[in-house]
């Protein structure tokens, strides 16, 4: 009978010891008689403070309806394989809650229990796969269409050009101009097709030794004369940077890419800041594009490397999608960071 006291003990300390479950317990009255280290991280609340403390105060600076573990628990109301999402001051994690009451022999309610599992990186595993499914959808709607798309653009265009030209010579202002407007939007199509054939798969990717200082020298002045525009500064603090393994151009793309939502997000004034670091404990550089602009909100945040995905009246909501497909594509990743103001787009890259 001892042996199996002990072994009871002995199980409910490993419970409670685990990194990867949450273990709340509370007596009859919602004081909190047991917190594992792994709820107190999740939750953002120190052990110590907190034991003993009815949930009211111990969870006080949690709005009520927000809370993770509340008082309706002792009421019974029970919680099955529950997803939610929960969000500390510091980082979002994706948990599986269970809980339920506790009674003794009697009948009686004399306490309750959440247990929860961390499970973010399952979720992301899973988001993962819905956007590569997603991508090669739109794949296989690019490859199907862009030439059909592309071929009668081209006749169009060089009428246009034709017309441009005997406009321009006899004279005639007003329809030389419309003949312009025409050709550049012409060429906008033109521009969202071949976004779209980057998206899909089969494409001469021309990899190569690059050398990201010239990438940077040369997209600067792009960079820079639409940030003028705009009265932005651009402060570029990258310095010497290493070589990668990947497409010129198309690294080119993902970086203008990167530093035009920047620009965009700041609208009228501003500073979009580029530097580098090196990983630590990792083979990767990772090259910094900063704005201080308004921020990403966390519901925003999830979505914006889906294709089609934009908050702008004029955007394709490409972009991103582009740019992450690029990245993975040559084995690195883009993270973000966005707390309430400015953003930072981290491109991590394997450099030699
Ligand atoms: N630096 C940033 N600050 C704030 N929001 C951003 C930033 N970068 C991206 N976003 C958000 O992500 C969304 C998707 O970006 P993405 O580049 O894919 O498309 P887009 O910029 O809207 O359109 P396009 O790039 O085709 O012009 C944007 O609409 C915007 O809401
Ligand atoms: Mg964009």
């Amino acid at each position: 009978m001892r042996s199996l006291q002990s072994l009871q003990q002995r199980f409910a300390e490993k419970l409670t010891a685990s990194p990867h479950l949450g273990v709340v317990l509370l007596d009859q009255d919602a004081h909190l008689v047991e917190i594992s280290q792994m709820a107190c991280k999740v939750l953002g609340i120190n052990r110590a403070e907190v034991m003993g403390k009815h949930i009211d105060q111990a969870f006080a600076g949690i709005p009520e309806d927000n809370r993770l573990v509340q008082r309706e628990l002792l009421a019974g109301v029970k919680v099955h394989n529950q997803a939610i999402s929960w969000t500390n001051s510091n980082q979002r994690y994706e948990l599986l809650v269970d809980s339920n009451t506790l009674h003794n022999d009697e009948g009686e309610c004399i306490g309750a229990y959440v247990l929860f599992k961390d499970i973010t990186n399952l979720r992301s595993f899973e988001q993962k796969i819905e956007r590569s499914d997603r991508l090669a959808m739109i794949g296989q709607i690019a490859a199907g269409t862009a030439h059909e798309i592309r071929n009668p653009l081209t006749s169009i265009k060089g009428f246009l050009q034709m017309f441009l030209k005997s406009f321009t010579e006899s004279g005639m202002e007003r329809e030389r101009s419309y003949t312009e407007i025409m050709l550049t939007e012409i060429n906008r199509i033109n521009a969202l097709v071949s976004e779209f054939l980057l998206l899909s798969k089969p494409r001469d990717v021309q990899y190569s030794l690059v050398d990201l200082n010239t990438v940077f020298a040369e997209i600067l002045p792009i960079v820079e004369s639409q940030a003028l525009l705009h009265g932005i500064e651009v402060q570029y603090l990258a310095g010497d940077l290493p070589l990668v393994v990947g497409d010129t151009e198309l690294l080119k793309q993902v970086f203008l890419n990167i530093c035009k939502n920047g620009l965009e997000a700041m609208g009228k004034e501003g500073v979009l800041s580029i530097d580098h670091h090196v990983e630590a404990d990792s083979d990767r550089i990772s090259i910094n594009i900063h704005d201080n602009g308004p921020g990403i909100p966390l519901y925003v945040i999830d979505k914006i490397f889906d294709p089609f995905f934009t908050t702008k009246d004029e955007g394709t909501g490409l972009g991103l999608s582009v740019c992450q497909k690029i990245v993975h594509d040559i084995g690195g990743q883009i993270r973000i960071s966005s707390k309430g103001y400015g953003t930072t787009f981290h491109i991590l890259l394997p450099y030699l």
